[in-house]
């Protein structure tokens, strides 16, 4: 197995905003898949460098600053305090979390303003924006509110309609107000410097299908993940657009030029940015250069996200990276979808999360097990879904009956047999080299499978070895033997407590406290990824320390009382979570004749009913006037098949029809789908008739 490698590793997770706490999805989505990732790396004796910090502006900060009645800087000083803390307790190992309202951060991203500026890489426009005269500024769209347009409800926001979940635009608002003055804003014209992504689909259209940047091999694209590379090339197909990189308001990094006054730079010029000035902060404190980080080809830049931040990470920050000119692009976003949460979509504006520091006050020794939880069921290739049922049986059925026991036999028999000390072998006892056989083959896939970021496969793998152990002493029965054969009982337990430290250590990049335990028991505390597979780990005649319990059962009744605690804080289901940054922009245009190819139809759903062996499609029967048909939908997660029944619906009634799971889908169901995946039907606002036309 290879070792060391020369090679550098910039590993980066997204940097989370400072205006809320962390919760699971966030830790299942980005650090902690980032964390495994970097603890293998060190573990096989690589330096890799883990940057992530506090992503401290934006409007949602300085609205809920105003709510609360607190600066902003209150604001982020408090969420990057708790947010720290409770990465740390989860043993996420960054090795700097920096913080986006510091100063270097501010001269670093507005120096890569200035040089992209000088390059010509922006255009400046001008645009008519919302301006409150009172308070003498632009206003965010959050910032306005009025009456929505299509519900009539009063209170929407400039950007969504929280009421009946449409997006709007502020100028589409009757009576709209500013939140500052309660005064009605005017329309002033504003400047801003926008990105013409427009001119680079080329060049990206290269990068992401074929790895290629500047005509060298810059990746292997097979590696990246097939909903990446994916949404990477939908958007590209649909035409990329200008978009401003700059907003008018008070709180963030000031554009940093005259006619920049009042402006800041938008997420996608500060963020991202934070990357680059988390790791000089960190160069500067440990004596190193930041630029082999990011500007020495032979290191390799990985960032880790959840799947709301791909386009940013493989489409604009690459296109901001390569116009600077110096900067590396990285060799690969291994995002992930989204963890649902006991049946729904997590939200924080309607508290439906489990929040970390939350969950440490109700477990604190229960931090590792839910790394394992979430790693088992990391939403890698789908979305998947945290139950605290599931939590449960994996402490339970998976790291006490199996790992815990496991490794209690071993140490706790070495003790009542041989004091202690563990049997040494005059040889190896090549009756059970099969057992080691599948060890080994369990590392080796372990190893190929995080090498490929494959970590929940990895975990299943890692485990497996303690599996292995625990059957193989519950097939040889040591405990019977030792009154008949002591020889054979020592190497049993000599076997079994080298599979107990090859376990903590394929374990430990998942595991970290509970292998950190484990080894110190068997007395072994430096130990690295090459020392896996070896038989002789732990020399014979060593003293290992008492059993200690790795893990500790949960009983039902406190599984019981953190549903309950969810239910019971959760918020009505009416707000739907905006943000700005992550809605799709508009695809290219059309001529009318395209848009008459389209025939769009109301139907009426007579029937709805799961389809067998997936949680996303339905299968209805629609009427459409003068005939009915079979459609499959995938929206499952959002409606139960009899809130269906009687529904009007539009459908695309000419679209060619479709075999799905073995069934002929005759057409498409309508439906919006807000940046959180929450799909909406489009239902007419008054009962028409079957088969009326949409136009
Ligand atoms: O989406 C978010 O959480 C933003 N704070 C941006 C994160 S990615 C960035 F760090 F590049
Ligand atoms: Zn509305």
């Amino acid at each position: 197995m290879s070792t060391n490698s020369s090679k550098k590793h910039l590993i980066t997770a997204a940097l989370p905003y400072a205006n809320g706490p962390i919760h699971i999805g966030h830790l299942a989505g980005a650090y902690l898949p980032a964390d495994i990732y970097v603890r293998y790396l060190r573990l096989k004796g690589e330096k890799p460098l883990f940057i992530c910090g506090s992503d401290e502006h934006g409007a949602a900060i300085t609205l809920r600053a105003k709510k609360e009645n607190k600066t902003p800087q209150q604001i982020v000083d408090e969420y990057h305090t708790l947010n720290k803390k409770a990465f740390e307790d989860f043993g996420i190992t960054f090795d700097i979390f920096h913080r986006t309202s510091s100063q270097l951060h501010h001269k670093t991203a507005q120096d890569f303003f200035l040089d992209l500026d000088k390059k010509g890489a922006f255009e400046v426009k001008k645009s008519e924006q919302f301006y409150d005269e009172d308070y003498k500024q632009f206003l965010a769209d959050r910032y306005i509110t009025g009456t929505c347009p299509k519900c009539n409800k009063e209170g929407a926001y400039g950007d969504q309609c929280e009421s009946c979940g449409s997006s709007l635009n502020p100028t589409e608002l009757i009576n709209p107000k500013s939140t500052l003055s309660g005064k009605p804003p005017v329309l002033k014209e504003t400047t801003h410097w926008y990105l013409p992504m427009q001119n680079e689909e080329n060049w990206l259209r290269e990068w992401i299908e074929m790895g290629i940047l500047e005509g060298k091999k810059h990746h292997d694209p097979k590696s990246w993940r097939k909903p990446v590379v994916g949404q990477c090339k939908s958007w590209i197909d649909g035409g990329l657009q200008s978009r401003a990189m700059t907003r008018d308001l008070d709180w963030g990094v000031k554009v940093p030029l005259k006619e920049g006054d009042g402006k800041v730079l938008y997420v996608w010029l500060d963020a991202p940015i934070g990357y680059i000035s988390a790791t000089k902060a960190w160069a500067e404190e440990n004596d190193e250069k930041w630029e082999d980080y990011w500007q020495n080809e032979e290191t390799e830049l990985i960032h880790f996200i959840g799947k709301d931040n791909i386009v940013f990470h493989c489409i604009i920050f690459p296109i901001l990276l390569k116009k600077h000119g110096e900067f590396n692009l990285p060799v690969n976003v291994p995002a992930n979808e989204f963890l649902n949460l006991e049946g729904k979509k997590i939200s924080t504006s309607r508290n439906w999360a489990v929040w970390l520091h939350e969950f440490m006050e109700d477990m604190p020794d229960k931090n590792d097990v839910l790394r394992y939880a979430l790693c088992s069921i990391a939403p890698e290739t789908k979305d998947s879904e945290f139950t605290w049922q599931d939590f449960q049986a994996r402490n339970n059925s998976e790291l006490v009956a199996i790992y815990g026991n496991f490794v209690n036999r071993s140490v706790v028999l070495t003790h009542k047999y041989f004091n202690g000390k563990v049997p040494a072998l005059k040889q190896f006892p090549h009756e059970y080299q099969s057992v080691v056989d599948q060890m080994k083959s369990h590392i080796d896939s372990c190893t190929q499978k995080l090498e490929n970021k494959q970590f929940r496969e990895a975990q299943n793998e890692a485990i497996a070895i303690a599996r292995l152990g625990n059957k193989f002493l519950a097939e040889t029965e040591p405990w019977k033997l030792i009154k008949t054969d002591e020889e054979q009982v020592a190497k049993i337990l000599n076997l079994s407590l080298q599979i107990a430290a090859n376990a903590a250590i394929a374990l430990f990049p998942f595991l970290p406290e509970s292998s950190r335990s484990l080894l110190k028991m068997l007395g072994l505390e430096h130990v690295s990824w090459s020392d896996l597979a070896s038989v002789d780990l732990i020399k014979g005649g060593s003293k290992i320390a008492e059993a200690e319990h790795l893990f500790s059962k949960i009983e039902d009744a406190e599984i019981q009382k953190q549903i309950d605690k969810l239910q019971a804080k959760a918020e009505p289901q009416n707000k739907v979570e905006v943000d700005e940054s992550k809605i799709e922009p508009i695809k290219k245009t059309i001529e009318f004749d395209d848009f008459l190819k389209l025939d769009i139809r109301i139907g009426t759903i007579k029937a709805a009913e799961k389809m067998p062996k997936s949680n996303k499609m339905l299968k209805l029967q629609i009427d459409l006037g003068n005939e009915e048909r079979t459609i499959l939908s995938g929206i499952a997660k959002n409606y139960s098949p009899e809130d269906l029944v009687g529904e009007q619906v539009q459908v695309v009634v000419n679209l060619a029809p479709r075999k799905m799971m073995g069934v002929l889908s005759e057409g498409m169901v309508l439906m919006a789908e807000s940046s959180d995946e929450t799909l909406a039907l489009l239902s007419p606002n008054k009962k028409v008739s079957e088969g009326s036309k949409v136009s």
